[in-house]
């Protein structure tokens, strides 16, 4: 089942599932309270994954713009996505990325980026981004990682560099540090 977050209660089940997803690592939960506080062009959309009450999963949408030659276009960035250890393999993930682009996509958003494995996404409506003119927004994603869905409102002159929304710069939270 897979439903909006609405509650204070969601919210620390959500903050729960992505500190064991992503085995402590105290930015991602971070990320996910700064996002959904921070006052954008676009809402965010944060999705659960329940078993018999209990959510196992979580996905954020989050505001961020694409910088084309003739305007700035708001766009989602996909992050992140986390499902429980034990809950993994399921296909609860996949289910969640599904959602979230028919999300998207009912309100008109044309593009969603995310960093991620390709072998992961590019089964799940995701394209390798920088092979479709679109430039990353750090030299240090490896390569296939940049990745994008286009929508049905997508047009061919939205191409340009992918810009992240000042807390993923603020938290350090775009790409992989050593
Ligand atoms: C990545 C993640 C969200 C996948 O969720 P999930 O519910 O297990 O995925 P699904 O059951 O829908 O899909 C299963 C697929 O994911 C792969 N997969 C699942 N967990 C994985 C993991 N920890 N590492 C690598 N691949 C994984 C499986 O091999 C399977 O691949 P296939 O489709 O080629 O057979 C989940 O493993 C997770 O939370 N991982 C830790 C956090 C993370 O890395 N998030 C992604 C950040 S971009």
């Amino acid at each position: 089942m897979h439903t909006m977050t609405r509650s204070p209660a969601d919210h620390d089940a959500v903050r729960g599932v992505h500190t064991r997803a992503f085995a402590g690592d105290p930015r991602v939960p971070a990320l996910v309270d700064a996002l959904r506080a921070a006052r954008a062009a676009l809402p965010t959309v944060s999705l659960v994954s329940t078993v018999d009450d209990e959510v196992v999963g979580h996905v954020m949408l989050s505001a961020c713009r694409l910088d084309t030659t003739p305007r700035l276009v708001d766009v989602y960035s996909l992050s992140p996505l986390g499902v429980l250890p034990e809950y993994q393999r399921r296909g609860t993930g996949t289910a969640l990325v599904a959602r979230a682009l028919a999300e998207a996509d009912a309100r008109g958003v044309p593009l969603v980026f995310l960093e991620g494995s390709p072998r992961y996404y590019g089964t799940r409506g995701f394209q390798d981004a920088s092979g479709l003119d679109f430039r990353p927004p750090t030299l240090r994603y490896p390569p296939g990682a940049f990745q994008v869905a286009r929508l049905s409102g997508y047009e061919e002159w939205m191409t340009g560099t992918f810009v992240y929304s000042d807390i993923f710069w603020d938290m350090d939270c775009v790409g992989l540090r050593d």
